[in-house]
């Protein structure tokens, strides 16, 4: 499929390594234009863009990047054909983000979404961390290949987002409607657990909405005092400590 990928950060550039290397024809930007896109990105055959150029008929647009992000892409993403599948790998974290009321007041992530850039969008990818995105793909039919729920209210969208969640070597997990996706949001069961595809169904069904801004909160802390601010926990570690919080 023809691919633009919004972003080139932690998972931007690995949905860009993979989607290339499983032969979709990817283009992709990053907001301080192409010649700043480092070359590992490229190697398994994406193209560097501007975001103009990357949506430019895409039949699949990935935003890669946080909600801070938005604002210079919202007329090019708002523009885009009705038949174009975006999917939004976005978590609200109001210390990164900066303080949002409607999602404070509890709005479903994934439909603010929608609803800022005023088309549908499908919610993938965003429970994976990044470490275990990029190390823990698993061909289709290993036993212990991570499930990724898939949230959006467009059946035909939800069956290409599942298709490319299964290209990045993970199982795709149809979660159903946007209004639902709440159950696959930062501080939920599914979130940096690395469940398979037998675990993902109940565990889905176990989220608990009103415990998920608390639990994302204190996640932030816990990962800080165990690992320090800046430092990047390797994937047992986000694991284990993700699944004694969330679970
Ligand atoms: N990290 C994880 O473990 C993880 C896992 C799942 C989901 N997520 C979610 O996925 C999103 C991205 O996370 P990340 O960790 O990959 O972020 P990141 O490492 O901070 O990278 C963000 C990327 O977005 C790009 N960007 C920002 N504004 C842009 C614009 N207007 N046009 C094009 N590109 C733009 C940045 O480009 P420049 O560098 O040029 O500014 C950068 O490449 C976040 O919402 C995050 O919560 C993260």
């Amino acid at each position: 499929m023809k691919i633009g990928i919004l972003g080139t950060g932690f998972m931007g550039k690995n949905l860009t390594r993979k989607l290339a290397a499983a032969g979709h024809e990817v283009k992709v930007a990053n907001s301080r234009g192409p010649e700043t896109i480092a070359p590992d990105v490229l190697e398994t055959g994406a193209q560097a863009a501007t975001a103009e150029e990357a949506l430019k008929e895409a039949e699949v647009v990935i935003l890669a990047m946080p909600h801070t992000g938005f604002d210079k892409i919202r007329p090019l993403v708002a523009a885009l054909p009705e038949h174009v599948v975006v999917i939004d790998i976005s978590n609200y974290f109001p210390g990164r983000d900066g303080v949002n009321p409607e999602l404070e007041a509890g709005k479903v992530e994934s439909e603010w979404v929608r609803d800022y850039f005023g088309r549908p969008v499908t919610k993938a990818w965003n429970n994976i961390g990044m470490v275990s995105f990029e190390t823990r793909g698993k061909p289709k039919g290993d036993p212990d290949r991570i499930a990724l729920p898939v949230a959006g209210d467009r059946k035909q969208d939800r069956d290409v987002a599942l298709k490319l969640v299964e290209d990045t070597g993970f199982d795709g997990f149809d979660a159903g409607m946007l209004a639902d996706s709440w159950r696959q949001q930062p501080g939920s069961p599914v979130y940096i657990t690395d469940l398979n595809h037998d675990e993902l169904g109940p565990a889905l069904a176990s989220a608990e909405r009103e415990r998920l801004p608390r639990r994302r909160d204190l996640s932030a802390e816990v990962f800080a005092e165990r690992v320090g601010e800046r430092a990047s926990p390797d994937a047992d570690t986000v694991v284990r400590i993700a699944r004694a919080l969330f679970m």
